[in-house]
This record gives structure tokens, sequence and C-alpha cells, in this order.
């Protein structure tokens, strides 16, 4: 009787709602093709302490609706950069005869994919898992809508108090180097403005448009910051703090969020509070697309498997599920919607009184 193909599936990087919806596709249709399917526990970290463990159908059930990832997942940045470590990898999936690996996680985690696909002879499919949707390939990443929504969520409360004091409040949301977060949040929160790493700002014209919003009668402006917005800010916030007194205690070299609050009201003369989201956005439910797309997404990384297709990243382009070479995956830096940015722009009618 011939042997029956052995694969296996790890989550990595950041953790994202709707990798357990993936997880449980992956098992699901590995049986479904009459495969043997194995989870790594903990990411490349699971490969290199061997710690690999087959899966059943009951293992994966009651998990498609819950947050996290039911394998853990961590960061093992000794993948990339010690060749020892990799072989080691390697050697834990040989051992037990599996030849066939998903990885689910973000660019971090397709690097070391596509290191195991090249060196190894071991077959690999990527998954599109983080809540940042920073990998150009695919339209959205297993995460992202619910990311969004918990944000979403999240700044409507802030808005009711907000505008119950009449201030503004500067929100940061994750996304690392990607603005995607922020964005897509500033449109469906109606947002007065976004900051994000793809698109140059200034503090000043941002308090700028705060005062107008106060002249147009707003009682609450919600502004949405990227964790990542302040590699494009054009200021010399140096030289601004100089010129105000109130920011004379501000170390521009260690500046975060909270203190572009305060210099947005300091220059606008309007209450500005800010809030860190945090890995509030990481956790909760997955939202029904995300279990979709887990699902979707999951299924076909098992199916290449089973083509004995190798090296490439499955992903989503409008309605059609699809996948792409991993070295296509990441062609040159995360371009931001500017059509969602422009809506932003028209709907929260910034314009002076
Ligand atoms: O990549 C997902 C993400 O949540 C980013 O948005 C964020 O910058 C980063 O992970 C945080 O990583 P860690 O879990 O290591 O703090």
């Amino acid at each position: 009787m011939a042997e029956k193909q052995k694969i296996a599936i790890l989550t990595s990087g950041g953790d994202a709602p709707g990798m357990n919806a993936a997880i449980r596709a992956v098992v699901r249709a590995a049986l479904y093709f009459d495969m043997e399917v194995y989870g790594v526990q903990d990411g490349y970290l699971g490969l290199k302490e061997n710690n690999i463990h087959q899966l059943t159908a009951g293992d994966v059930g009651d998990i498609i609706h819950r947050g996290g990832t039911m394998l853990g997942t961590a960061r093992l940045p000794e993948f990339a950069s010690d060749p020892e470590v990799r072989k080691q990898c390697y050697k834990s999936l040989q051992d037990l005869g599996i030849d066939g690996l998903v990885v689910c996680g973000g660019d971090g985690s397709y690097r070391g994919a596509n290191l195991m696909y090249k060196e190894s002879g071991i077959k690999v499919v990527g998954l599109p898992g983080t809540i940042d949707n920073d990998l150009a390939y695919t339209d959205y990443t297993i995460g992202f809508d619910t990311a969004l929504n918990t944000a979403c969520e999240c700044i409507n409360r802030i808005r009711e108090t907000s505008d119950s004091h009449e201030r503004a409040s500067l929100i940061t949301v994750m996304g690392r180097n990607c603005g995607d977060i922020a964005l897509h949040t500033a449109l469906s929160c109606g947002a007065e403005l976004y900051m994000v790493p793809e698109i140059p700002w200034s503090i000043e014209e941002v308090a700028e448009r705060v005062k107008w919003g106060v002249l147009r009668g707003k009682r609450s402006m919600i502004l949405v910051f990227a964790e990542g917005a302040m590699s494009s800010l054009t200021t010399d916030l140096k030289e601004l703090c100089a010129q105000h007194p109130q920011l004379g205690d501000i170390d521009v070299d260690e500046i975060d969020s909270h203190q572009i609050a305060r210099i947005i009201q300091v220059l606008s003369g309007h209450e500005t509070r800010s809030t860190v989201l945090g890995y509030l956005q990481r956790g909760g439910s997955p939202s029904a697309k995300d279990r979709i797309l887990g699902t979707q997404l999951g299924a076909h990384a098992v199916e290449l498997l089973h083509k004995d297709v190798s090296g490439v990243a499955v992903g989503v382009r409008g309605m059609n599920v699809m996948e792409v070479p991993f070295a296509d995956v990441q062609k040159g830096p995360h371009a931001a919607d500017s059509g969602i940015a422009e809506l932003v722009d028209v709907m929260a009618v910034m314009t002076r009184a």
C-alpha cells in the first residue's frame, strides 16, 4: 500500500484572528485528500525543538470561532540568520516523513518559508495570516477584517466620550509599516484625519485642521494614527518644540503618539487626548469574513500541496482565491490605498470654515 502523503502546518509571527479557521481548514482538507496532517507548536521554534504532533478532525473542532492560534506562535530570528538552526528544523520534519508544510504568518514568516522551499526539498505553501494587511499580492490577509472591526468598535466608544467633552482624540492603531488598518478604520469610523507611514504629513497641518474643525462646530474629532506614522512626519520637531516653551520637556528622539497628541493640543489650542489600542486589535473572535477567508485559503493551500505545487503564497484577489510564487510576494514598498485616503478627506470636510 502506498504511503500516505504527510503535511504539517505552523502559525508564525503576530497571531491573527482567523488563524484557527485556517488550521481547521488545513487539517480537514488534508483528511479529505487522505493525507496525514501534523501541527507544529509555536511556529519555527516548534520545528527547532521538534514539537510536532499529528492532528485529527476532532482536534480542530470548536476552534473556528476562537481568536489566537491553537498551535501557538513565536518569532525565531535565528531561522533566517543561522543555517544550522534551519537544518535542525528541516530534520524534524524529514524524520517524521513530512514533505509538505503550510506556513501561516506575515512577511517575516514568508521569508523563512521561502528559505525552506529553496534549501530543503520540503514543499512549502504560505498562508497570509496577519492583521496588518501588508502583503501587497493579496487584497486581504487573515485577521485584518477582525482587527478593523475591533478598532472601529473601540473608536465608536471613544467618539462618544470625546463628543461629550468636546475633545479631539488621537488613536494609535497597529500595522507596523503599513497604514491599512489606520486608513480603513478612519473611513469606517468617520474620522477627521489619518496619519500613516506611506503618506507624508506635518503636525502643523494636523493642528490647523483641528482648528478648522472647531470653527466648523465639530464637538469631537477622531485622528487615527498608524503606529509607524512617525516615519513619514515631515515636521522638524526639534525646531518646533524649541519655539513653544510648553513643549520644552519633549525628548524628540523618544517621541511617541501621546506626545504627538500633546503637541497638537498646544498648536491647535484644542484639548486632544491620546489612546493606544495595542493588542486589543489582535485578540477576539474572528469576523465571519476572516473565518471564510481562513477556510478558503487553508483548503486551497492543501489542494496545492496535494498537486505537488510548492514555493507559493496563497491569497485572494477580488472574489478569487489564487497563488503567487514567493519571489513575487514583496515587490517594492507597500503603497497606501489612495482611494480610501482621499475618501476619508472628502467625508471629513476638513476645510477652512
Ligand atoms: O504584525 C502584526 C503586529 O501586530 C504589528 O501590527 C505590530 O507592530 C507587531 O505585530 C507587534 O509585535 P509583537 O507581538 O512582537 O509586539
